[in-house]
């Protein structure tokens, strides 16, 4: 016997997501058998649409070895197992591995067990599957529907008189736009007895994220009682066929979110409620159907040389965002650490060659051809959204979070858009949005996963609550932005004005009398303890890389820069480390590090050119490069070069394999002298790879603390 455990250990978790195959415990498994037996004895006709390895119908034999069961299941690797589990000598269990909504319609039962998959519209054909159903069962399911919901309401159609049917699925429908239809379509069919919430601090589910609810329904005339229950813990399952909510069919809306009939709802103690979108609009941010292409770091863009007009400056990550208010100097910061926050704009400025390589490039790569990608013209263009003042996270453990987007940067769709309306001043509204009054009066409009998880769509805070702001006065608007304030401070007086104007809120919407004068104190208490927000520690300035296409296009293979003249001025034959050889101080050096198979070369000072390496700094200014200095690995600094031409050129020029785009900065060198008497190390400060000074600023630096005797002897030249 193939177990789930076995099963989950032998087969990869990218076969089982395919398929949704995720199991159901045996506690629940046996509770759902023993509803849908209901007692029964004898040779009961079952149909278990999506039979896994069989749970149910273990669970069921344990009650009724009688049973007869018809299983549907779609894939040839589990269905192999599930044959092999259930001998036909000991039971009465037919499978076929075959998709149940397109077997047969007419066949019906007197009990049906399910776990459905999940499945999310684009991985199942619901082009071909939601229509047949809707013409089978004349309901208007849209195309966002979720497979389980066509599985139940198959089910529920090929359920006998007198039939039960227990299925358990996730919760989301109860919520979710596209469950409208399918509570509508539940209602009608009359046979919905009981509803079973699983709490959600709890997954029913170890590996799913989602929470889960067990219907049980009954085909026995039409129910004028539907319960509702919540359970914490699976051991609890029974107390919920005693211990229930109930209601009318008449009662339950299916336009509205059913967490309204099953839990104890967070706002009913405010009064003036008023919807959010008298205030604002909600949308989701930019989705580009391709983000590995369409989004850039600072780092991403110097290396396709791409210039800067083509970006637009966008949040793609919401971890890249850490206090209340995202400001220019946040920007700033998380461009210096090179995060992803650029989006790349192939319409802004379709002409530049660099553009058009990157366009070829995403052609190759089939960027173009995504779902969303495909469906655009040209493929590349982005949606046409602005930038927004607030922001809202999409998913959160904990709750809703709202963030100032003072930077006017856009969003990808990790946040949604929140765009005024121009009823009330942005900065009110955030104020007001940032407390837990207005997280709490949203709550009861969100949808709830597995583990904690609350996950809010545009519409369910445009459809939630706030509190009619439009009733502040004037003095309270006053008091309400001076605490606003506060959010640019450190993250400690934040916290503590944000509480001040939950406090505010509440009392104000719970219908308390406000003592604005008390209020102002508590907020003139903690002006003067706060301190200007010290934001994210700023890193040095982010040094771009030089674009090696740009400068092969203005110099191909010519010099960039040439010193030949500087050998009258030195002594190319004395090689020795000695007070008479004369370098020019006010000149340029690059230290640079060179690859460990070279350094041979450089300690016997044979050394004749040098490659950089595939980045190489733009702050370096090329024609002023003069001299070179090896660094070598754990020794340092010692001899110096002079830069005879600096010229675009590539790593194996001449070499067979010599890729012609692998394109390098050159130098032609020659040895000059021994600057140091021992190998002295330095910090290379640019990517620790190089160090641009000049030669009185080097030994400035490396002088210190050497005696003037030992000091290297320069003269500088006129
Ligand atoms: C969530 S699992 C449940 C398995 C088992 N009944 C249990 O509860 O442990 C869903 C099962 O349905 C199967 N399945 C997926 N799509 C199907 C389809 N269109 N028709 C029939 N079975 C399908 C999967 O292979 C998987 O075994």
């Amino acid at each position: 016997m193939m177990t789930e455990r076995e099963y989950i250990q032998r087969i990869p978790i990218e076969h089982r997501k395919k398929y949704a195959q995720f199991f159901t415990p045996e506690p629940i498994s046996d509770f759902m058998a023993t509803w849908v037996l209901d007692g029964k004895e004898g040779k009961v006709n079952v149909l278990e649409p999506a039979f896994g390895l069989g749970v149910f119908s273990r669970s069921m034999h344990k009650i009724n070895p009688e049973i007869r069961v018809m299983g549907y299941d779609s894939d040839k690797i589990i269905y192999a197992y599930a044959n092999d589990n259930f001998d036909s000598s000991r039971y009465d269990i037919r499978i076929c591995n075959e998709n149940y909504l397109t077997a047969s319609w007419t066949e019906k039962f007197d009990s049906i067990i399910c776990n459905p998959p999940y499945l999310k519209f684009h991985d199942y054909d619901n082009a071909t599957l939601v229509p047949m159903v809707n013409g089978k069962l004349h309901t208007h399911l849209n195309g966002f529907t979720n497979i389980y919901t066509l599985f139940l309401l198959k089910s529920i159609f090929q359920l006998n008189n007198n039939g039960r049917l227990a299925y358990v699925i996730p919760s989301e429908f109860l919520n979710a736009d596209y469950g409208v239809e399918v509570k509508r379509a539940l209602l009608q069919s009359g046979v919905l007895r009981h509803i079973i919430i699983v709490d959600f601090t709890q997954c029913a589910f170890d590996d799913a994220l989602t929470t889960a609810c067990i219907l049980l329904c009954e085909n026995n005339g039409d129910s004028d009682a539907i319960h509702f229950s919540n359970i914490t813990d699976v051991s609890k399952l029974n107390t919920s066929l005693t211990d229930y909510k109930t209601f009318t069919p008449d009662q339950l809306d299916p336009a509205v979110k059913w967490k309204h009939y099953y839990e104890t709802s967070k706002s009913s103690s405010f009064t003036h409620l008023v919807p959010f979108s008298t205030f604002a609009k909600v949308s989701r941010g930019i989705a580009t159907g391709a983000n590995d292409y369409f989004t850039f770091k600072a780092s991403k863009i110097d290396k396709y040389g791409i210039p800067e007009n083509s970006f637009r400056r966008c949040i793609c990550h919401a971890a890249d965002v850490r206090n209340l208010v995202f400001t220019d100097a946040d920007f700033e910061n998380v461009v210096n650490l090179d995060k992803t926050v650029f989006l790349f704009d192939g319409c802004a400025n379709e002409d530049n060659p660099h553009v058009q390589n990157y366009l070829k490039l995403g052609e190759k790569s089939g960027a173009d051809k995504k779902y969303l990608t495909a469906s655009r013209n040209p493929w590349y263009a982005l949606e046409n959204r602005h930038p927004s003042p607030i922001w809202v996270s999409v998913f959160n453990r904990n709750g809703l979070r709202f963030v100032r987007n003072q930077a006017g940067v856009y969003n990808l769709t990790t946040f949604h858009c929140v765009y005024n309306v121009g009823e009330i001043d942005t900065d009110i509204l955030f104020a007001y949005l940032v407390t837990s009054v207005a997280k709490e009066i949203f709550l009861d409009n969100s949808r709830q996963y597995g583990n904690g998880l609350v996950k809010f769509e545009p519409n369910d805070l445009n459809k939630g609550n706030v509190v009619d702001l439009r009733l502040l006065s004037e003095e309270e608007r006053t008091f309400v932005l001076r605490v606003s304030d506060i959010f640019q401070y450190g993250s400690e007086t934040c916290n503590q004005a944000v509480s001040i104007l939950d406090d505010f809120f509440r009392t104000k919407f719970t219908g308390g009398a406000i003592d604005l004068l008390s209020y102002f104190k508590r907020l003139n208490r903690l002006s003067v303890k706060g301190s200007k927000v010290q934001n994210v520690k700023v890193k040095a300035k982010r040094i771009k890389q030089l674009s090696f296409y740009e400068l092969y296009d203005q110099y191909a293979e010519n010099p960039i820069t040439e010193n030949y003249m500087v050998h009258e001025t030195v002594n190319w034959e004395d090689n020795s480390f000695s007070d008479h050889m004369q370098v020019d101080l006010s000149k340029n050096v690059l230290i640079s590090l060179v690859k460990p198979d070279n350094v041979e070369q450089y300690l016997d000072r044979s050394a004749k050119i040098y490659y950089t390496g595939k980045r190489f700094p733009s702050t370096v200014a090329l024609n002023e490069l003069y001299y070179f200095m090896p660094y070598i690995k754990r020794k340092g600094i010692r001899d110096i070069y002079l830069i005879k031409v600096a010229r675009v050129g590539t790593r194996k020029e001449g070499q067979q394999d010599n890729d012609p785009n692998d394109f390098r900065l050159v130098f032609e060198i020659e040895f000059v002298k021994q600057l140091f008497k021992d190998f002295k190390p330095t910090e290379l400060k640019i990517w620790r790879t190089f160090t641009d000074t000049t030669l009185r600023g080097l030994l400035a630096e490396s002088d210190c603390g050497t005696p003037l005797h030992k000091r290297p002897v320069c003269a500088e030249s006129k």
